[in-house]
């Protein structure tokens, strides 16, 4: 490592990263490793974790990663996860709250579309707020809390382009359905776990400010997945740059955020979204 990256080298600290088997936790990982860290790959199975422990593995054989199977809605098993990682002497330094629920939405013709506010299933609030946002909440009380007492760590909360706008939901309209309350929404959930992750991340930056814990979100756009082709023209529409990130965009931005390159910053969201929010 040059003398210019020197502050983004992460070898000696470990890295845990919620929801670890999904399609960006796969690339925090990755990109964590890359600088150094041993990273706990955490996720609700552990076929999700080992996935990517695999898919890291073929890249970076030597990668230090440590499996771990955590549901970030019980406190028991967060509890649980830190109990088992302190007795094999594994101190989280770097926390990432990535996990989070996409819920697929399926039209039944007649009926408002579920997704909508009017029509939107109290059980389906609870399920993704839990996951979003009080995972966060409950993986920064053990992790956070623990860099707390030995005064040091970093807590990188995954928020959104829609944590700082509005969904435009234009962008989600099918041509095939005509009566508007059948159209399927971006849900209210969305919003508000990434807009209170941001509040979140305010919170325990100046909470913890003083025992060197530093806490940032990032907010990224888009990433092209393969999505319906309509849907991408219109979304891309909205975007300055004129396209969706590429998966592995994010990748410098998470060593930044989580390595010494940002020691003086606290309490911000970067917003990563081809410049979406700006127009
Ligand atoms: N993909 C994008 O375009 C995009 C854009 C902006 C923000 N984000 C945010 O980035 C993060 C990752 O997104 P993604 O696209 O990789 O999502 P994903 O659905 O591919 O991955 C989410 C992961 O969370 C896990 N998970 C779900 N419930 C869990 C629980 N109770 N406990 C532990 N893990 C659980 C899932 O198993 C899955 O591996 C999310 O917070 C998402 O909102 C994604």
């Amino acid at each position: 490592m040059t003398a210019a990256f020197a502050r983004y080298d992460l070898r000696g600290r470990t890295a845990l990263v919620t929801g670890a088997g999904g399609l960006l936790g796969r690339q925090h990982v990755a990109a964590l490793v890359e600088a150094g860290a041993r990273v706990v790959v955490s996720d609700i199975g552990s076929a999700q974790a080992d996935a990517t422990i695999a898919a890291v593995k073929t890249v970076t054989p030597s990668a230090d990663l440590v499996p771990i199977v955590i549901d970030v809605t019980s406190p028991t098993s967060v509890g649980t996860a830190g109990d088992d990682l302190t007795g094999r002497g594994i101190m989280v330094d770097i926390l990432v709250n990535n996990a989070a629920i996409d819920p697929k939405v399926t039209s039944s013709p007649g009926v408002m579309h579920s997704s909508r506010f009017e029509a939107f299933p109290v059980p389906q609030w609870q399920t993704e707020i839990a996951v979003g946002l009080t995972g966060a909440m409950l993986c920064s009380q053990v992790f956070g809390g623990a860099m707390a007492r030995r005064g040091r760590g970093v807590i990188l909360n995954i928020a959104s382009d829609l944590g700082v706008i509005a969904p435009d939901q234009r962008l989600y309209r099918q041509a095939d359905i005509v009566r508007d309350e059948e159209q399927p929404v971006k849900p209210v959930t969305y919003s508000v776990i990434k807009h209170g992750l941001i509040g979140l991340t305010k919170y325990l930056a100046t909470y913890w400010a003083d025992q060197g814990v530093r806490v940032n979100a990032i907010s990224p756009g888009g990433v092209f997945n393969h999505q319906d082709p309509a849907f991408v023209e219109r979304l891309t529409r909205l975007i300055p740059m004129g396209r969706m990130a590429q998966v592995d965009e994010y990748r410098a931005a998470i060593q930044f955020l989580c390595s010494d390159a940002s020691s003086y910053m606290t309490g911000q969201n970067m917003i990563m979204d081809g410049g979406r929010s700006v127009w």
